[in-house]
């Protein structure tokens, strides 16, 4: 097989990004934007010793799980994968993707439910990163990266972001083009504005907007204060407005230093009926409205009782935690971002919650601590990072020996890994694939364990 070649092949599976694969002389061939059951004519764009990239050329034969992609700038923009396939389609691939992570582990599992879709699967992000970037003509421009680049395209309309904040995007951006600043060229490391990130909470309508510089000079400049002042008459809703300063050449949007021009560092919204600080720094889901099925899904599948101590670990700013407190007698939260669990303390008093303790510090440090305190949990409930749990802390929440425990997780790889750990001393009792970032191949799931019937009784 060489490059340029071209291919009559049938896709006989979609991968985890979606991918269409296809096998031809013994070779796996990932091909961009094909379902599973298409007859497609291919060209070869690369070729590795086991598996090749093709691109479609011809759709001989398309899936009747193929639709119009519902945004004109799909196929180049990065920030969807998914349009062109069919949404109840999508939670079908989305579930077999979870499915095949646990067959690879080889786990054990009592049952797996269908990924629980959105009504509408559109317009759901709470929070938008636009970056604002120099193009080769000097032009800046604002929108979301290419497909596997840093090329900014524009679009007139993003259909998984809040409408509101693409408005407000929009409307800030060409204020800031006014007052004469410029985007921030990769190459150069130069220019004034890197990201306009924004938060709107979906119940409370709140808008936070983080301008981030790239320059301490522009932490002065007073002509944010006008912008800002703009704003605010403009629109009631925007609460506050921060100052970001990221000088570093990384992919990190944000920096350490902030400076708030306007209102506070945080906007507030709900889950269900709590009521949470969220800042511009710290963790919060991004599709509210299904964070809140997740929460509820959780919560059915622990069954807990107000006699139990709980830990909501990876706690962000405990909003999780928060959710459940009124089921359990206590609960104890560990959260590595400081300004995280500050939100966390808020939240709790906010809420005129009197039995959550919110610390901050690693999983794998913190929890040595709770255990010579002698707080032992029946539940425990981990929300870690993409990479999942770790040793250290796998073997403290097995010595804890929890009644239940409730592992969210955001990738359906690491999970079935920490599972198989797990499995030791606990059965796998449901797995619910819970869709929170519909229109991507992302994928959260909610597994619930259960210690099994003979540990139980046994003596710790
Ligand atoms: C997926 S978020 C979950 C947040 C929260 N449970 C929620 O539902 O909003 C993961 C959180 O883990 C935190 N984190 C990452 N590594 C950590 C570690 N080693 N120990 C404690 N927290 C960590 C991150 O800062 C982030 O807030």
């Amino acid at each position: 097989m060489k490059k340029n070649e071209e291919y009559d092949i049938e896709i006989v599976d979609n991968g985890v990004n979606f991918e269409g694969i296809a096998k031809k002389e013994g070779i796996i061939i990932f091909v961009d934007e094909a379902i599973i059951g298409e007859e497609c004519k291919i060209q070869i764009l690369k070729v590795n010793s086991s598996h090749a990239y093709g691109k479609i050329k011809q759709i001989l034969a398309d899936s009747n799980y193929r639709q119009e992609p519902v945004c004109e700038v799909f196929k180049r923009c990065g920030g969807c994968s998914c349009q062109h396939i069919n949404y109840n389609f999508i939670l079908n691939l989305k579930t077999k993707i979870v499915e095949n992570s646990l067959r690879k582990q080889g786990v054990v599992y009592d049952k797996l439910s269908s990924c629980i879709g959105m009504g509408l699967p559109y317009y759901y992000r709470n929070k938008v990163q636009y970056p604002v970037r120099m193009d080769s003509n000097n032009n800046t421009k604002l929108g979301f990266y290419a497909k596997r680049s840093h090329e900014v395209i524009e679009n007139v309309c993003c259909y998984i972001q809040d409408r509101i904040i693409d408005m407000v995007a929009k409307d800030i951006f060409s204020r800031i083009i006014a007052l004469g600043f410029n985007g921030y060229d990769e190459i150069s490391f130069s220019g004034d504005i890197r990201h306009i990130m924004i938060r709107r909470g979906y119940h409370t309508s709140e808008i936070m907007v983080v301008l981030v510089v790239n320059n301490k000079s522009l932490l002065n400049d007073n002509r944010f204060i006008s912008l800002t002042n703009d704003l605010v008459k403009k629109n009631e809703k925007v609460k506050s407005v921060v100052l970001n300063l990221n000088e570093n050449n990384t992919n990190e949007i944000l920096g350490e230093k902030q400076k708030i021009i306007y209102g506070e560092n945080y906007i507030t919204d709900y889950i269900g009926d709590y009521k949470y600080y969220i800042s511009s720094k710290s963790f919060f889901q991004v599709n509210t409205s299904q964070a809140e099925v997740l929460y509820n899904v959780l919560k059915e599948g622990l069954e807990l009782n107000k006699k139990e101590i709980l830990f909501d670990l990876y706690s962000g700013v405990g909003s999780i935690g928060i959710f459940l407190s009124d089921s359990v007698k206590e609960v104890y939260g560990i959260e590595i971002e400081e300004e995280a669990v500050k939100m966390a303390n808020m939240n709790i008093k906010l809420n005129n919650v009197e039995n959550a303790e919110y610390i901050t510090g690693s999983v794998e440090d913190r929890l040595e601590e709770f255990k010579n305190r002698k707080i032992k949990p029946d539940v425990i409930v981990v929300d870690p990072p993409r990479k999942g749990l770790d040793d250290k802390s796998i073997e403290y929440i097995i010595e804890f020996k929890p009644r239940k425990i409730g592992y969210v997780s955001c990738n359906p790889a690491t999970l079935a890994r920490d599972l198989k750990s797990l499995s030791k001393m606990y059965d796998i009792k449901e797995i619910i694939p819970v869709d929170m970032f519909p229109q991507t191949s992302h994928c959260e799931v909610v597994c619930i364990l259960e210690l099994k019937e003979k540990l139980k009784n046994e003596f710790v």
